[in-house]
């Protein structure tokens, strides 16, 4: 099969085409170079060619001297080195369409019911447009994506949308899953304007989930998303082709259609230097769009300093790059001489190597003392390193700055932020609505980090300063004066972004003075932080460590130590916590199971015949499973399969294990766990239903609770078993939890669960049994007495109505008594035993049809035609 080319090299007549067929499995392909008027060599075959040479963006999978090369993109075109372009500069979203999934839904009564009462994604105008719905429910707009990564690459969307007001709560949420996980979440009110979001890609495969959840509403009848482009890199090693530029103008070599540079215009066919006296912005189009360079003033030029040699340093002034004023007629300040060295900033010493004095940071899980000198942080700590950027000279390290308009486009007049040595600022005197982004990588190492920054509205209208973390918004900020904020960020890496928009032109002008960052690689530590619960560190660490199940840290955070007796601790670098009532951490501390006896609500339960938990963990040790006739409905530690809802569960009572299960595999990592549930795969997520590797009748075991997160009594006689953290239900990481009732009722003997009811990600099963009833105490039980014989009469405990009494041996003791000579003894000994035969074959007709119901209802539950 032929795989579809298309670059042609134009070279006097000359024209070349690549063709490549399908990559091999042992990572070749043939490449077929036809050349028209190119001479009697061609059409030339190149076989058994790398499919994984890598070409980077701007250029494209060429031939040349009989090699593999990566060749330029010619001007007016552009690769991304190996990916796909849906909308925007790519492919139109006619031809781009069938690659993705639409769907709609609407949500009534806790249930989503798809494609009913509403549409999906449409094209208009080379956008996208979500749908709308018929009905004033909750309704979701939904496109979905799947797609290979095979060298680091990025996803990216542009879109914007719509987001309103409804009775005070906020209506109109764009979100992006990768892989389930959420990573993009936007419900910024104020605006909607063109926005991009870029996640990074490491290889593998990927499913993306775009969704815009909206409601009709009074002021808003129609809600809308729309998205542009979708942008995905990475997906093969190298361009095939070239594609050409659709809005406008750029440079050989390009991987994206760039406008034309500073002091550039564009010609129509290439971007041309201005004449020296004349300046332009980004994207000028034309010769005209050259202006007369305007005189200089100290905002054009920045001081710098030199090395601090000899303890003195000299300043000088240069240029901001790009020069735009009138330079050559501007003469820059003269620079000053002799000047002291700075002082070193918190965390950071002086260092003198030759005739040159630096300052340093200390080293990893090192800290600057009094006397200034590095020493290792104390074992129980980590050295929390911080460093504050207020030097504003030019856009420091790692930061990035942009404008874009209403429509999406960069803006003509302005390239952002603009760094002004003692702030940096964004000012609105552009088109409204132009958003001004400031973004910064960072990568947090300690076990925790924190950003503050400082920033002051200057003539103050109506502009928001919003703030993202990882592209999703955290916060909209607009308070006036000089104003502090300050946000905690998880270990990894991180993109913070400042975004300034306002809706009007203006004289506004938002500053940010200086933003300090703790807990990252960079800086130095001033001071040394004490390792959380759960972790612990040895001297000289800039990290904690992570205890292991079952352990937390000791008080001074130096070692790991067992949880206390009664304590548990379920994941790795987890605090200790507490079994709930009832129930006692197992052996090696990672979870708790059922004691025999449960103090609950001042009254004791039998638990031992129904968790079975015995001596061995794990296992089921003794209890009514062991009866030969419910051997079919127990497995493991679980009773079950239970059915409900077209799905099989296994429940546990207060007994953990790891479910097996031939020919069923788990959904996610395996995980002990006090219920599970078995069902179909395509219902666990219905974005992940169309990816190839899973066959629609597939089950997949689930997870219904890790931990026991409540044991509890109810006022109608019944207890309440809660697990919780099983499994992830859903796109917005809620976790699958688990309720057992146990409810006390004698008449239904030792009764068996079943599947009661499910609301969302939770399940409750019911078992009505005696073991629901507590253990009779010595006054609630009945008393029964023999009659006189021998001058001595029996006296015998038996169970009172709603309690038991878990023991085989009888209560019984004798007491003194007289005999009776009554002489018609016989007579009412016979009317005694005639009564107590009708009464006991009454009961026992009773009886009868109860253990029958049971048993039928217990065939009818387990759904099997075995037990006939
Ligand atoms: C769809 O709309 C029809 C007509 O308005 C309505 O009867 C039906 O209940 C709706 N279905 C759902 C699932 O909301
Ligand atoms: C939806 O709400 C509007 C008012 O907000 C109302 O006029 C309309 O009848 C409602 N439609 C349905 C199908 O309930
Ligand atoms: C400062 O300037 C003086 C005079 O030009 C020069 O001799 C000296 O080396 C400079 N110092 C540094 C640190 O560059
Ligand atoms: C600093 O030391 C270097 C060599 O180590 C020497 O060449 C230079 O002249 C010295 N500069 C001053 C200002 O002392
Ligand atoms: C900039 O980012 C790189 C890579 O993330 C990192 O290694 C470097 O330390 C950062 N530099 C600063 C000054 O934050
Ligand atoms: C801009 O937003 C402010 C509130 O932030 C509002 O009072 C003003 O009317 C808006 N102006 C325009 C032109 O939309
Ligand atoms: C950041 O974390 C600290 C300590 O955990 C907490 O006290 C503070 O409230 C958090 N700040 C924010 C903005 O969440
Ligand atoms: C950063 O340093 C400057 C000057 O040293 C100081 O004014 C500012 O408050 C610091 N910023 C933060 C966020 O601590
Ligand atoms: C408990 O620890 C022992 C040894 O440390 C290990 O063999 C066993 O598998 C652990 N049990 C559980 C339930 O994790
Ligand atoms: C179970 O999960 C639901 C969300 O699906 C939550 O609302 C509920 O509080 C959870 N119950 C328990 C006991 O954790
Ligand atoms: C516990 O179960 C066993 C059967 O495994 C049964 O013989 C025994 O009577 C039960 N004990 C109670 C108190 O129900």
């Amino acid at each position: 099969m032929w795989v579809f080319l298309l670059f042609s090299s134009a070279i006097s007549s000359c024209v070349k085409t690549n063709y490549f067929t399908e990559c091999l499995d042992d990572l070749t392909q043939d490449i077929i170079v036809s050349g028209s008027d190119c001479g009697e060599d061609y059409p030339k075959i190149f076989k058994s060619q790398d499919c994984t040479f890598t070409c980077n963006p701007g250029t494209y999978l060429d031939i040349s001297n009989n090699e593999l090369t990566c060749s330029e993109c010619p001007s007016g075109s552009f690769s991304i080195g190996g990916g796909l372009i849906y909308g925007g500069d790519g492919h139109l979203w006619d031809k781009s369409l069938s690659k993705f999934i639409r769907e709609c839904s609407i949500r009534s009564e806790d249930k989503d019911y798809f494609n009913i009462n509403c549409t999906s994604w449409e094209i208009f105008n080379n956008i996208l447009i979500s749908g709308q719905s018929t009905t004033n429910n909750t309704y979701t707009s939904g496109l979905s994506l799947s797609f290979k990564i095979v060298k680091p690459g990025e996803f990216t969307l542009t879109y914007r949308k719509d987001t309103t007001r409804v009775n005070g709560k906020k209506v109109g949420f764009l979100s992006v899953f990768i892989n389930l996980r959420q990573v993009y979440f936007d419900n910024n009110i104020e605006e909607s304007t063109w926005k991009t979001m870029t996640q990074n890609l490491e290889p593998g495969n990927y499913e993306v989930f775009i969704e815009y959840l909206t409601l009709r509403s009074a002021s808003n009848p129609n809600p809308h998303a729309y998205i542009s482009e979708i942008k995905v890199t990475g997906t093969e090693f190298a361009s095939k082709y070239c594609l050409p530029c659709l809005r406008g103008g750029n440079k050989p070599g390009s991987s994206l259609c760039n406008l034309c540079d500073f002091n550039e215009y564009w010609d129509g066919n290439f971007c041309q230097d201005c004449p020296e006296d004349k300046y332009s912005i980004k994207g000028a189009v034309g010769e005209n769009s050259c202006k007369d360079r305007e005189i200089c003033s100290e905002h054009d030029y920045k001081h710098v300093y030199s090395e601090c040699v000899n303890d003195m340093r000299n300043t000088s002034f240069q240029w901001k790059q790009p020069v735009l004023c009138d330079y050559k007629n501007y003469e820059l300040p003269k620079g000053e001489q002799g000047l002291p060295c700075e002082s070193c900033k918190d965390g950071f010493i002086k260092e003198k190597i030759g005739n040159i004095t630096k300052c340093i940071p200390c080293n990893d899980g090192m800290y600057v003392n009094k006397d200034n000198k590095c020493v290792k942080c104390p074992a129980g700590t980590y050295g929390w390193r911080s460093y504050n950027i207020s030097d504003w000279t030019e856009l420091p390290t790692n930061f990035s700055t942009s404008c874009l308009t209403l429509s999406g486009n960069p803006c003509l007049t302005s390239s952002g932020w603009i760094p002004n040595t003692y702030f940096i600022s964004a000012d609105s005197n552009h088109d409204p609505h132009s958003e001004f982004f400031l973004s910064l990588k960072i990568s947090i190492e300690g076990n925790s980090g924190t950003l503050k920054f400082i920033y002051e509205f200057i003539n103050y209208l109506s502009g928001i300063i919003d703030i993202y973390i990882d592209g999703s918004l955290l916060d909209s900020l607009n308070n006036q004066g000089l104003q502090a904020y300050s946000l905690n960020l998880t270990t990894g890496d991180h993109i913070i972004e400042w975004v300034y928009w306002s809706n009007i032109t203006s004289s506004e002008e938002l500053r940010i003075y200086s933003i300090k960052i703790q807990g990252s690689y960079e800086g130095g530590s001033k001071r040394c932080l004490i390792c959380p619960d759960g972790t612990y560190s040895k001297e000289g660490s800039s990290i904690c460590s992570q205890c292991s199940e079952g352990y937390t840290s000791n008080k001074e955070s130096t070692d790991c130590v067992l949880c206390k007796e009664n304590y548990y601790s379920p994941n790795k670098g987890s605090k200790c916590y507490k079994c709930p009532p009832g129930t006692d951490s197992n052996n090696n501390k990672t979870n708790c199971k059922a004691i025999d006896y449960a103090y609950l609500n001042d009254e004791a339960y039998y638990l031992a015949n129904i968790s079975g938990v015995g001596g061995k963990e794990g296992v089921y040790t003794y209890g009514i499973c062991n009866m030969l006739s419910s051997k079919l409905y127990c497995h493991q530690t679980f009773y079950g399969p239970l059915p409900g809802e077209n799905k099989d569960f296994y429940i546990s009572v207060l007994n953990p294990a790891l479910l097996s299960l031939p020919s069923t595999s788990y959904y996610f990592d395996p995980k002990t766990a006090f219920a599970y549930v078995v069902m179909d795969k395509k219902s666990l997520s219905y974005f992940k239903e169309q990816t190839s590797d899973i066959c629609h009748n597939d089950k997949a075991i689930v997870s219904l609770g890790t931990i026991i997160s409540g044991v509890n009594y109810l006022y109608n006689g019944a207890l309440k078993i809660d697990y919780s953290q099983g499994d992830i239900c859903d796109k917005h990481k809620n976790k699958y939890n688990s309720t057992l009732i146990l409810k006390c009722d004698k008449a239904s003997g030792i009764g068996w669960p079943s599947f009661n009811k499910s609301n969302y990600c939770s399940y409750e099963f019911l078992w009505k049994s005696k073991y629901g009833c507590p253990i009779c105490t010595y006054d609630q039980m009945a008393t029964i007495k023999s009659s006189c014989e021998n001058g001595k009469r029996m006296f015998k405990k038996i169970e009172g109505p709603g309690c038991i009494i878990p023991i085989e041996d009888d209560i019984e003791w004798y007491e003194s008594c007289s005999e009776s000579i009554y002489k018609t003894w016989p007579m009412i000994l016979a009317i005694l035993i005639t009564g107590i035969l009708i009464i006991a074959s009454i009961i026992s007709s009773i009886i009868y049809r109860k253990y029958h119901i049971g048993y039928s209802l217990l065939a009818n539950q387990s759904g099997g035609s075995e037990i006939n």
